[in-house]
């Protein structure tokens, strides 16, 4: 990817400068298009209930994967939120010892600029994958502040589990036995993506991140209690995601969606900025090994369709074939 300038840097030395390429066309810019009454709307699902296997609370997730692709689960939270505002509170040049090789997606920067033409987005970030294990590579982890590894590797496995735990409770939404998403995964991966909103001196005319689905499996972000930002797409409108304290927000990515074969949405959202406060979240992505081959599962196909939406494909192919559709401007989709 080409080099950008780094969006927290270029905040602090003018305050109130929004360069070209920040600003959206008029039919992306973030004001006239919210929702914000529909809010409150967002399915909200109790994780000890789902374990519990209690039937109303299925029902609810049945409900959530179906209409919103959203839902929020409550659920115990570590100290990553301070850890990561002091790493990004840093001078840049100790940020860059980390920063991302241009032929690698893990370490500090951008992720995915291909044109001098492409809008960018108010953000920076760090992205690092986190399982398996094996595949963490530890040069890209910031050693300040010092006990930051531990704190990734706290939060992360806790959000393995509620992964994992959900994953359960969506194969039986899906009329599987609880383990099989699982299993289906080979081993189930997880990347972290710490994104960091600077504020912004005219927020209505940029975008923290440009309208995306994930191509991941779920995805379960963590948000600050009292900065709104992310937004989904819902009935052509977007639905700002207000936080809620404790709260973790969990979408349904690509994978579930053509496992489903359509039937649980992978739904498009984009995060916004705001001009008094920066904001900082944390996106993990659960996703399968590259090399398994992902198709609408034969019973969620349904009858009275001639043939299925989707085409099996290997994860890494898909992939590549999203990014590729990204880079020529003919989807929006990402995973990290
Ligand atoms: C957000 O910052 O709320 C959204 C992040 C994402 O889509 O990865
Ligand atoms: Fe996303």
């Amino acid at each position: 990817s080409l080099p950008v300038p780094n969006v927290q840097e270029m905040v602090r030395q003018n305050r109130l400068e929004v360069p070209e390429r920040y600003i959206r066309n008029e039919e992306e810019m973030p004001k006239s298009t919210e929702m914000t009454h529909l809010s409150a709307e967002i399915p909200i699902i109790d994780l000890l209930l789902l374990s519990n296997g209690q039937e109303e609370e299925l029902k609810k997730l049945a409900m959530a994967c179906k209409e919103w692709g959203f839902f929020q689960a409550k659920e115990v939270l570590r100290n990553m939120k301070e850890a990561a505002a002091e790493f990004f509170n840093l001078l840049l040049e100790e940020k860059n010892k980390f920063s991302m090789a241009s032929d690698d997606i893990q370490g500090y920067g951008h992720a995915y600029v291909v044109s001098e033409e492409q809008k960018l987005d108010w953000s920076d970030t760090l992205i690092l994958l986190i399982y398996p294990s094996k595949f963490r590579r530890h040069k890209f982890w910031p050693t300040t502040p010092e006990k930051f590894k531990e704190i990734i590797e706290a939060y992360t496995s806790e959000v393995q589990r509620v992964a994992e735990e959900l994953l359960g409770s969506i194969s039986s939404i899906m009329g599987l036995e609880k383990d099989i998403l699982h299993s289906m995964h080979r081993e189930l991966m997880q990347a972290l993506r710490v994104n960091y909103y600077p504020t912004c001196s005219k927020p209505d005319l940029v975008l923290g991140i440009s309208p995306h689905s994930d191509t991941s499996t779920i995805s379960i972000l963590l948000q600050e209690d009292d900065i709104d930002g992310l937004q989904i797409r819902h009935d052509e409108e977007w639905v700002p995601v207000r936080p809620i304290p404790n709260a973790l927000v969990v979408n349904i990515g690509d994978v579930i969606e053509i496992w489903s074969d359509g039937k649980y949405k992978s739904i498009e959202h984009r995060a916004v900025t705001n001009e008094n406060k920066a904001r900082i979240s944390f996106a993990s992505f659960l996703f399968p090994h590259d090399d398994v081959e992902i198709e609408p599962l034969d019973h969620m196909i349904d009858s009275s369709r001639p043939s299925r939406m989707y085409k099996k494909v290997t994860y890494g192919d898909y992939l590549r074939q999203s990014m590729k559709r990204r880079m020529q401007g003919k989807a929006h989709t990402q995973m990290a």
